[in-house]
């Protein structure tokens, strides 16, 4: 690995060898996602839990402070909506030249398995991977399910990530499951973040699945609605940060997370 690619992953990827990474970027395909609706606003009380943000150029350009020093990781995928008739329909968005005007720590682009577009997906990922590794860039492919949450077990999950490790990814961002989670991680020759979905019901379950994820070999996250659509992102976020980098247990989290939001109320 040269200079330009070890010097961006551990950019990503803190001395702890994990990462919390902040998507922002579901705009792309839902549109003024609730909580997202002004994403300079969203990020401003999780910034400082975050190692990376995750987020298309638009947003980039509009929202972000030039003066920021996290590494960006730029979304570089899309061509889809809610609206339309199939998510897996992407194609790749951004060039090469752009990704490395912007500085781009990294880029993210989503496949998508087992779909109608399987081949193409595998092959904007097989394309972005070309382009960047040329410059040094890591690509995070994300494996991503479209409206098809029933394909969230393990042996899909495991098929995913490991096809795009083959292809090259660098880094891969898979959703958690209940079962032989392990399974999926240890079939992965490279590091395995897990996404977070739509938000959970409680708190509580993002720190227990969170917690399991780490537990069985996952680098780290990327979640996105289980922090920000929360009345208290701050306190999410806080107490993610710690099952992270400070191996804090899922109960840890919970009092990390309750002392903060108290913190909050109080400072009201
Ligand atoms: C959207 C993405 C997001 O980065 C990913 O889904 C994580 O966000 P969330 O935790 O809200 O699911 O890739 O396409």
């Amino acid at each position: 690995m040269d200079f330009g690619m070890k010097n961006r992953m551990s950019r990503l990827f803190k001395k702890d060898g994990h990462c919390f990474f902040m998507p922002i970027d579901h705009g792309y395909f839902q549109g003024p996602t609730t909580c997202l609706e002004k994403p300079a606003e969203t990020i401003k009380p999780i910034l400082k839990y975050s190692d990376a943000l995750f987020v298309t150029r638009g947003v980039l350009r509009a929202s972000i402070d030039t003066s920021i020093d996290i590494p960006i990781i730029l979304r570089v995928s899309g061509g889809t909506s809610m609206a339309g008739k199939d998510l897996a329909h992407e194609g790749l968005t951004t060039s090469i030249e752009e990704i490395i005007r912007l500085n781009a720590s990294a880029v993210g682009v989503s496949i998508f398995v087992g779909s109608d577009y399987e081949h193409e997906t595998l092959m904007n990922l097989s394309k972005i991977i070309n382009d960047c590794e040329d410059y040094g860039i890591p690509v995070m492919a994300v494996t991503a399910v479209g409206r098809e949450v029933g394909k969230m077990e393990p042996r899909y999950l495991a098929l995913s990530c490991r096809i795009a490790a083959e292809l090259g990814a660098r880094v891969v961002k898979t959703y958690w499951c209940e079962k032989d989670f392990d399974k999926v991680v240890s079939g992965c020759p490279v590091p395995v973040v897990m996404a977070g979905g739509p938000k959970c019901e409680t708190e509580k379950e993002v720190f227990d699945f969170v917690y399991d994820g780490m537990t069985k070999g996952s680098v780290g996250i990327n979640l996105g609605r289980n922090i920000w659509q929360n009345p208290n992102p701050a306190a999410v976020a806080k107490a993610l940060y710690a099952i992270v980098h400070e191996k804090a247990t899922s109960k840890e989290a919970f009092e990390i997370f309750n002392e903060e939001k108290s913190r909050q109320a109080k400072k009201k």
